[in-house]
């Protein structure tokens, strides 16, 4: 059978005007944003790469779901749709809607840990990293090593160190962990997928400890793909199987349906265990809205239904959604700019540590990277570096993580191949005039999750 490209699965039915803006509207813009990709205004941007969350192109089926989304504020026709959606896609029983995928890790954390207890996962996300400290916990690293490295090309670069999670069992013991958090195609490693033995595998450990594991499966369908593409046995199993027995070997999960679920706005906390069920709802009805709607409207939760069957309803719209991401992560390479490797995702990740060696990582390398990229073409993109890692709460220290990134999210849908091939010249013409650019320091620094809305300026000024 002739071998096709990954073109996608969709036409063009809409289309949404985009600013084309001038160099010097963009030199006013990105002063007046503090050198922070977070705080312009998208009027200013052109392709817009800060993420791929909540910025999917619905389809029309879920456009036609919102008419008949029912808006009762208990009992809604749309929570049975999505109760039902979940059950039959992830598997699990219990769904708590909430109005992202935070309002989920906030419940979760809350029910399950106390102050003084550890919380083992395969790298960290911000905002749920920040749930597990805020109840009290603290998150421990426990991925593989070669995560931390860009140019390693180990396909499962997500998967959970089995030695490293033991000692943390054995440093602490059973009780103070109440469960393991594993994030299914890890964000902040790039995108990077855990494979099914390392999961099940991660799974049998603690349940031999009576340590429960949470997933945050916001990405799990694009894990499930890498896990078709690389792991043997997985080959002509279809993504909905593989993420299926993805969720098997967990007793729950957070979900942001920003991303995999192909809607704008909700998530969900899913878990197998009725009772603990009801203490999540207990919570929810007071921090996100009844236990029949959390934070979503009915026709929200209409279009999550749908999005979630419809992102598995065959495997051509993830083969599709990665293929893109990795036409423009392969012509990044092709050109010579440092990514990490294995091209992730959700997204490429540029190695800012590398591209930016002149700059020393207290001056922000890829914060740096991030404003000349936008200078130069109003592509905006997003830190994932030291400052998104933030500050040690003990020795007031930046932590340094050895990923020093800048991240070009694609959101699902949306762009076209036209757009990657922009994206392309414009990184590279910013890597060939990388010494033109300095260092940033902060003006504004804020005390929690600080990368969304700090200001910076050049240390000196760029020649760029
Ligand atoms: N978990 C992961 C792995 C995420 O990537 C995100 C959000 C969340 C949880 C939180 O979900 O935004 O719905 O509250 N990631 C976005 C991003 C913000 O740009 O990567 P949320």
């Amino acid at each position: 059978m002739t071998k096709r490209s990954w073109a996608e699965p969709w036409k063009i039915k809409m289309v949404e005007p985009i600013a084309m803006t001038s160099r010097s509207e963009r030199d006013t813009a990105i002063a007046e944003a503090g050198y922070n990709t977070f705080l312009l205004r998208s009027d200013d941007v052109y392709i817009d790469l800060l993420t791929d969350s909540g910025t999917s192109a619905m389809s029309d089926h879920q456009w036609a779901g919102l008419m008949v989304g029912d808006e009762a504020y208990a009992g809604s026709r749309s929570f049975h749709h999505l109760t039902e959606a979940v059950r039959d896609i992830y598997g699990y029983e219990e769904l708590i809607p909430t109005h992202q995928g935070r309002g989920a890790e906030h419940i979760l954390s809350q029910i399950l840990i106390e102050p003084g207890d550890v919380i083992p996962g395969n790298m960290y996300f911000t905002t749920t990293k920040f749930h597990q400290e805020y109840a009290g916990g603290t998150f421990v690293d426990v991925i593989i090593d070669e995560a931390h490295d860009p140019s390693s090309d180990h396909p499962f670069k997500g998967n959970v160190d089995l030695a490293k999670l033991q000692g943390v069992i054995d440093a602490y013991g059973a009780a103070r962990i109440p469960y393991v958090s594993v994030e299914t195609n890890v964000n902040m490693a790039g995108g990077q997928p855990m494979s099914m033995a390392n999961l099940r595998a991660t799974f049998e450990l603690c349940s031999r400890h009576g340590i429960l594991v949470m997933l945050d499966a916001t990405r799990a369908l694009e894990n499930a793909w890498f896990i078709k593409q690389r792991e043997a046995g997985y080959e002509t199993r279809s993504v909905a199987e593989i993420l299926a027995e993805i969720c098997s070997y967990s007793d729950g999960a957070t979900v942001s349906s920003k991303k995999d679920n192909l809607v704008n706005i909700g998530g969900f906390l899913a878990l197998r265990d009725p009772v603990l069920a009801q203490e999540a709802r207990a919570l929810l009805v007071a921090f996100e809205g009844l236990h029949t709607y959390g934070g979503m409207s009915g026709r929200d939760m209409e279009a999550l239904a749908r999005g979630i069957r419809e992102m598995v309803a065959t495997d051509d719209h993830v083969a599709a959604r990665v293929g893109q991401v990795e036409y423009l992560g392969n012509n990044l390479i092709k050109a010579g700019v440092p990514v990490v490797h294995p091209i992730g995702g959700h997204g490429v990740f540029l190695d800012a540590r590398s591209i930016m060696s002149h700059i020393p990582q207290s001056e922000f390398p890829a914060q740096a990277l991030a404003a000349a990229i936008y200078l130069d073409s109003g592509v905006r993109s997003m830190e994932r570096g030291v400052v998104s890692a933030g500050r040690d709460p003990e020795t007031g220290d930046h932590h340094y993580p050895q990923l020093e990134l800048v991240r070009l999210t694609i959101p699902r849908r949306v762009y076209t191949q036209a757009h990657m091939d922009v994206v392309t010249e414009s990184v590279f013409e910013v890597f060939q005039h990388r010494e033109a650019i300095g260092g940033l320091r902060f003006t504004y620094e804020p005390e929690k999750l600080r990368f969304f809305q700090a200001r910076f300026e050049p240390v000196q000024p760029w020649e760029f």
